[in-house]
This record gives C-alpha cells, structure tokens and sequence, in this order.
C-alpha cells in the first residue's frame, strides 16, 4: 500500500485498534500526565517558574512610574554608559523598562532580601532572560508583571532578551547587580 493513495479499505477508522497501537496511546497519555504534573511540580519546588501577577497599563503610565522610582532611588551612573543603577528598596518594588534596545534602569538589589520587579515593555514584544540562572519571563506591551525575587547569591547578572525584536534584538542587554548583605 502507497500513502499517496487513498487506502483500499476506506471505513480503515472502524479497524481495531492493534495492541502496539494501544501501547503507544498509554505511553504518550501517561507521559503526557507526568510532564502535566512536573510543570506543577516545578512551579512549587523548582526555582524558575516564579509567582507573577500581571496587571493592564499603558506604556505612559508605566514609564511614569519607572521614572519616579529611579528618579528616588538612583545610587550612581555607570561611566561608560550614563546608565542610572538604582538600588531597591529591601523588600520593596523596582521597574525595569524593556525597549527597542535596551533594559532600564540597572537594577541593584541586596541578598537574602525579597523583591516585587515590575517589568513592562515601551513597544514590542520583549523577552527577558536573567542569566546565569535562567530566569525568562514574556515581558508584553500593555502589561506589567511583578515578579516576586529573592535573590541568593551576589555578583552581576546579565539580562538578555530572548525574543526577537528586531535589528538590535542581539545587543538587547541590561544587567542587575546583587551586593552582600549589608554593602
Ligand atoms: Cu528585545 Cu529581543
């Protein structure tokens, strides 16, 4: 028999179902209930798949209030840049703008302490990705998503974008340092 022609026996549907068949439908059920449950195990368990709560706003609104936090916050600007790192209150809320192309500000958080990070995009779709430890959250005009942190280890963190946005999608990068306790 050819599969470019119809099948001899056309009512094939009302064949039985052989025991081969039967046994990859249950195994692709059953590995298909497992990856359904580990995507809600991870979410508990895991370290990646944070809690976030989005709510709607226009860009305007959200720069507004980005522009209000950095303006209150701002510890210093990086030289080769004149990009403004703005420390987050401990166990307070920081903004992070994603535009065509460039994460801002630079966020600076401390150890140990918890933190709400809005992110919200000017105009297209934006990815961010925290890397090394592979953090990615979709980050939708219209939308700002808080996104609860605790980070546990200090040092810099990189900030990619990891979805396409146009010519300057690969120079997309932003950075968020996390100090000791205490510095
Ligand atoms: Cu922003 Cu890719």
């Amino acid at each position: 028999m050819s599969a470019i022609l119809p099948p001899s026996d056309r009512l094939w549907w009302k064949q039985p179902i052989d025991k081969v068949e039967w046994a990859w439908i249950a195994i692709a059920f059953v590995w298909g209930m497992i990856m359904f449950g580990m995507m809600i195990y991870w979410h508990v368990y895991g370290k990646q798949n944070l809690s976030n709560e989005a709510y709607r706003i226009t860009p305007e609104l959200f720069a507004a209030k980005a522009e209000k936090f950095i303006a209150e916050n701002t510890i210093r600007t990086e030289t080769d840049q004149d990009i403004p790192v703005v420390k987050v209150p401990a166990g307070g809320d920081g903004y992070l703008i994603a535009r065509l192309w460039a994460w801002y500000p630079i966020l600076e958080l401390e150890e140990g302490q918890t933190y709400k990070i809005h992110l919200s995009s000017m105009d297209y779709l934006h990815g961010f990705s925290l890397q090394p430890v592979n953090i990615n959250i979709e980050v939708i005009p219209g939308y700002e998503h808080v996104v609860k942190m605790t980070p546990t280890k200090a040092g810099t963190y990189a900030v990619v974008c990891n979805e396409y946005c146009g010519i300057g999608h690969s120079s997309m990068l932003g950075r968020i340092y996390v100090t000791k306790k205490g510095e």
